[in-house]
């Protein structure tokens, strides 16, 4: 694997079928895994690691989001990555660029409300990154539902040419998602986390009960304690949710200053599928 800094060094590297991961860094086995998904389509990898500061707001976490690009070369390497395109951020915004992507109305809804411009900055650098990378798929995990759904969208109503691949979450022994802003936790915080899958456990356990009204797997599920922010159910293109098509349920909630989000698909053909996904596992 060779470390990029330039969409030069890139396409010099690469060439045929791209497969693309867009990262900001601080990998762990969810990205690996989203790498291994991207390598068995056969063609050549290139994951980037950019930390993007347009879709970081005020007060958000860009100055101490964790950076460690000798770490993330091991984890890339490893899970069979071709290129990790690591550019600086005169190469992603040069001088004179001005182009926004603006996402449309769904960008201002669920981590749109409490995040603005969030997914404007998301869907601009995605958009830049293809352009300097060429692929013509992209894989985005699915712990970023809201994220997966509007990139989908933006490749799908630009034209982009570029097949946005959705992913699995990966998680922890109790259910925890893999998330780069796992690192901010400390033991307490950690513990406490681990009630943001035991809320999507208790509503995937009511699905597959038979319950299908929003108000009836909100009964069913108990938030107390949890700094909630949102706790909503979608369909799975993120509308209102039908409670016999196949929905989503999306939760986003702060465990001191760390923001953590997860979301569980919930589909009637195969109502038992999200308890079994959430099932705490033991301890490798
Ligand atoms: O999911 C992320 O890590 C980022 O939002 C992305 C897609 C790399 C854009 O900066």
């Amino acid at each position: 694997m060779i470390i990029a800094r330039t969409a030069d060094e890139v396409r010099a590297a690469v060439t045929g079928e791209v497969a693309f991961v867009p990262t900001m860094g601080a990998l762990h086995e969810g990205h690996a895994s989203l790498v291994r998904l991207a390598v068995g389509f056969g063609g050549p990898v290139v994951v980037s690691d950019f930390v993007n500061p347009t879709q970081f707001g005020p007060g958000e976490d860009f100055e101490r989001y964790p950076r460690d690009l000798d770490g993330d070369a091991a984890i890339a390497a490893a899970a069979g990555a071709d290129v990790l395109f690591a550019p600086a951020v005169d190469e992603v915004y040069p001088a004179g660029f001005e182009t926004a992507v603006d996402p449309g109305p769904l960008g201002d809804e669920l981590c749109g409300a409490t995040r603005p411009g969030h997914f404007r900055g998301v869907a601009t650098v995605v958009t830049r990154l293809y352009g300097l990378v060429g692929p013509t798929r992209a894989v985005f995990g699915r712990k970023d539902y809201q994220q997966l759904i509007l990139m989908r969208r933006v490749a799908r109503d630009l034209a982009l040419g570029v097949e946005v691949v959705g992913a699995p979450t990966v998680r922890e022994p109790d259910g925890l998602a893999l998330s780069s802003r796992n690192r901010y936790l400390d033991a307490a915080g950690r513990e406490r986390a681990a009630q943001v899958p035991a809320v999507l456990r208790a509503l995937a356990g009511a699905y597959a009960d038979g319950a299908r009204a929003e108000a009836d797997l909100r009964a069913e599920t108990p938030t107390d304690g949890l700094d909630l922010e949102y706790l909503e159910l979608r369909d799975a293109e993120l509308g209102p949710h039908d409670p016999d098509r196949p929905a989503v349920a999306l939760i986003a909630c702060r465990v001191g200053a760390t923001r953590l989000i997860d979301n569980v698909l919930l589909d009637p053909a195969d109502p038992d599928r999200a308890a079994h996904e959430l099932a705490a596992k033991e301890p490798a």
